[in-house]
């Protein structure tokens, strides 16, 4: 396994901002993740798992442990039964690549997550999800090296904290687990109505009435091509902010002024708020702060056109936040991840 040292991250991940790492490796097998997980525990450095780079904004002072390249592959069917067919697959795979290999198999779950850039296993950290669809819905566990107790574990859906793009791995256990593969239960039966808005939408105007994993697919990418920007081209890591969560006396409140208000119902009985309308409201949509420029087709997306470091993005994203909560009196948050 080859180690290399001070390596530009920037190179690594989608917004191409900030430091360097002191170490980096890849891995391929489990028994390599095991190897240096006790390796950097032993020199108590830092370990930090990188999938794509497309949901991780990296300081200027870089990483000074050792980041893993996660080069795990796999996909293979553990069961088939009339309805379902389970399927484990390597985290180190690309995300958009094993949703199409589930589609071409005709199955249904993860379609309306096509063309999400990263690798399968970063998708439960964040608990991706768009268009209707999230990984906690057809994820029944994962495998994971447990660098707290050395021991390769069997994690269930339920123990990883899933809720909306939150899961133990970025809060209460972040840093603890590697996760090397994971398995999910996809449907055979087709994908049913209601779709959501932007995909019906796309249905009625193209006249497409029989639905399939497919169709769902075909249209997710057309949406996205137009709404985000592609990360391989123009630097970005698709949503900046979390969506808001707001209670319903807030929303209450906000109606007063802002009686057009678009929002979700949430299953715990709160409301959540597209944060692009609230930036939308602030006026910054499509301009540009310290280089980076807020996407003028959807506010939630900052693109980095010529900020010099981390802190040109900090200083745009905390300009943005700090408009929001004077205008809403609502504090969004961002969503990659930041080491
Ligand atoms: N909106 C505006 N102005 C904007 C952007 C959005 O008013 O500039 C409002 C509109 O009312 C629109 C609503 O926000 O109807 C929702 O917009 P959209 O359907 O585009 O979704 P989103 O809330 O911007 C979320 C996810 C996306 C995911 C889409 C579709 C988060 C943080 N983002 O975005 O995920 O693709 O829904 O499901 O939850 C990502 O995480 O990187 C990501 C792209």
């Amino acid at each position: 396994m080859d180690i290399h040292t001070n390596i530009p991250l920037k190179n690594y991940t989608t917004m191409r901002l900030g430091g360097n790492a002191r170490f980096m490796t890849e891995v391929h097998t489990p028994q390599e993740v095991a190897d240096v997980c006790r390796n950097a525990h032993a020199q108590s450095l830092p370990i930090f798992i990188l999938g794509g780079g497309s949901n991780v904004i990296v300081r200027d002072e870089g990483f000074a442990g050792i980041v893993v390249r996660n080069r795990l592959t796999g996909f293979d069917i553990v069961s088939e039964e009339p309805s379902q067919t389970t399927i484990k697959i390597g985290a180190g795979e690309n995300w958009d690549e094993v949703v199409k290999r589930t589609v071409d198999m005709n199955l249904s779950g993860i379609e309306a997550m096509s063309a999400i850039p990263g690798t399968a296993g970063a998708a439960p950290v964040q608990n991706v999800g768009a268009y209707g669809q999230e990984i906690a819905d057809t994820l029944i566990s994962l495998d994971a090296y447990d660098i707290q107790t050395d021991r390769f574990v069997t994690l269930q859906a339920s123990d990883c904290g899933f809720s909306y793009r939150q899961s133990i791995f970025r809060s209460t256990s972040a840093e603890r687990y590697v996760i090397t593969s994971i398995t999910l239960r996809l449907y055979k039966a087709a994908p049913q109505p209601p779709f959501y808005k932007d995909v019906q939408d796309y249905f009625d105007t193209n006249s497409i009435t029989i639905f399939t994993p497919q169709a769902i697919r075909d249209a997710v990418i057309i949406i996205r091509t137009n709404k985000l920007p592609d990360p391989a081209v123009t630097p970005n890591t698709g949503s900046f902010f979390r969506n808001a969560v707001i209670e319903d006396w807030q929303l209450a409140d906000l109606r007063k002024q802002y009686p057009d208000i678009p929002t979700y119902d949430m299953p715990d009985g709160r409301f959540k708020v597209p944060t692009g309308w609230l930036i939308e409201q602030t006026g910054f949509k499509g301009k540009t702060l310290h280089g980076m420029r807020v996407h003028d087709k959807n506010a939630l997306v900052l693109i980095n056109e010529s900020a010099q470091s981390y802190a040109d993005l900090a200083a745009a994203r905390n300009e943005i936040i700090g408009a929001v909560r004077d205008q809403f009196r609502i504090t969004i948050e961002q969503e990659p991840l930041e080491i």
